[in-house]
């Protein structure tokens, strides 16, 4: 969910070398429709010019409290009263460790102290070396910060610019502007957690060969980022499909339908909500060749002869806890035509509170949809749009009839 546009952020940049990931923050946050305004500490401008954060925000940079272009000489009181929040990334060891002091003896550490801390958040990135992360020190201050209030956001791990290798680098830029996105999206799921099956499955003839079908995944895995922004705890049970997982979301690979069905039948009892975006093969090949089934010359083909796979959805659906109201069912239905009528028989036949339509061909590998959601009720259009857009628009539908 885009909820960025419109919003008045202040960016603060302290010394480190992840300053290079917070010019692509500032852009991206540009991008997302939100005003920056970035305020640097001397020790950033050692990694960063101002020029390059002035030209990517399109506004003069700050960097000291004396600054004269402020009528009544108060920056860190007029830059903190108008923002929406203050996102300090990088977040350096030191400058987390003169917000837990209340120090104040530069612009940014004294706009942090001054902004009303009621209505202007504050988020930080930490960036530091692993050892300087992992220090009792820092880890100390990290957990009083969270206690006042603070937004710690999470490290990244991997290769630090040091050449160590461990915990303490700073997130990317995109994955920054996904938690500002989820820290500003209304939490319409809180407490709730969502499991999702997304992608196509793949179904085995022999050890090369299978049988599987376009979906891409792009829908379940957008449904699932909605609903994490909307503050549930989400699970995605995922077939072969080549998506980034959406951040905070845990993700279960399986192949066949049966895999899936069998990680659905493992995490669902821990779930209030089920929904069912993937496009699961209705027969699988009833043998599976143990080796590469070869030619043999005669021109003769092989024979398949198919079984039908369990239905995930249906079983759920007929559970008691679904039945019961514990676990609210969504299904999809990917038709080639004749979508309201097919709809509408296939909830009835899955016994699914809200069934959501699409035509298959359509949409599959695309990165737009247009759903139609049929319930109890009647029928509701969700004209064409980008798939996560109608994920956020059905994430609110879910949420308004729980
Ligand atoms: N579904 C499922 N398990 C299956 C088949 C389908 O969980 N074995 C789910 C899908 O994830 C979707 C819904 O059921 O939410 C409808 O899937 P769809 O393939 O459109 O319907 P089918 O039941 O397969 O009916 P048909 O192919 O006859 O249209």
């Amino acid at each position: 969910m885009n909820t960025l546009a419109g919003k008045h952020l202040v960016l603060g940049l302290s010394g480190g070398i992840a300053c290079y990931k917070a010019a692509e923050l500032c852009r991206a946050l540009v991008k997302a429709g939100a005003s920056v305004q970035v305020v640097m500490t001397e020790a950033a401008e050692h990694f960063m010019t101002a020029v390059t954060m002035q030209a990517l925000s399109g506004r003069a940079v700050y960097t000291s409290q004396w600054d004269a272009r402020e009528a009544n000489n108060m920056a860190h009181i007029n830059l903190s009263r108008e923002a929406d929040a203050i996102v300090v990334a990088p977040a350096s060891a030191d400058f987390l460790a003169k917000l837990l002091h209340g120090r104040a003896d530069d612009l940014l550490s004294l706009m942090c102290l001054a902004r009303p801390i009621e209505s202007v958040p504050l988020l930080v990135a930490p960036a530091m070396n692993r050892e300087m992360w992992a220090n009792p020190a820092t880890q100390r201050n990290v957990a009083q910060l969270k206690v006042d209030g603070v937004h710690v956001l999470d490290v990244g791990q991997g290769d630090q610019a040091c050449g160590e290798t461990g915990d303490g680098r700073m997130l990317e830029a995109a994955e920054i502007l996904e938690d500002l996105q989820a820290f500003f999206a209304p939490q319409l799921l809180a407490g709730k957690a969502v499991l999702v099956t997304a992608g196509p499955t793949y179904e085995a003839i022999d050890p090369v060969r299978g049988i599987t079908n376009l979906s891409s995944g792009k829908m379940g895995f957008a449904i699932a980022r909605a609903a994490r922004q909307a503050g549930a705890e989400v699970t995605v049970i995922a077939g072969p499909v080549s998506l980034a997982t959406p951040r905070g979301v845990r993700r279960i690979d399986v192949r066949s339908a049966q895999d899936m069905f069998n990680a659905v039948q493992a995490q669902v009892a821990q779930s209030q909500i089920f929904i069912a975006t993937a496009a699961v093969a209705d027969w699988r090949p009833d043998t599976q060749a143990d080796q590469k089934i070869k030619k043999d010359g005669s021109g003769q083909t092989p024979q398949l002869a198919f079984i039908e796979n369990p239905d995930i959805l249906a079983s759920v659906a007929q559970s008691d806890r679904a039945q019961n109201g514990a676990l609210f069912c969504v299904g999809f239905a990917a038709e080639s035509h004749d979508l309201l009528a097919h709809a509408t028989a296939k909830r009835l036949r899955k016994q699914v509170p809200l069934l959501v339509g699409n035509i298959g061909p359509s949409t599959f590998g695309q990165d737009d949809n247009a759903l139609l959601l049929v319930d109890a009720k009647g029928a509701t259009e969700l004209p064409r749009a980008s798939k996560q857009d109608l994920a956020d628009d059905l994430i609110a539908e879910i949420a308004r009839r729980l």
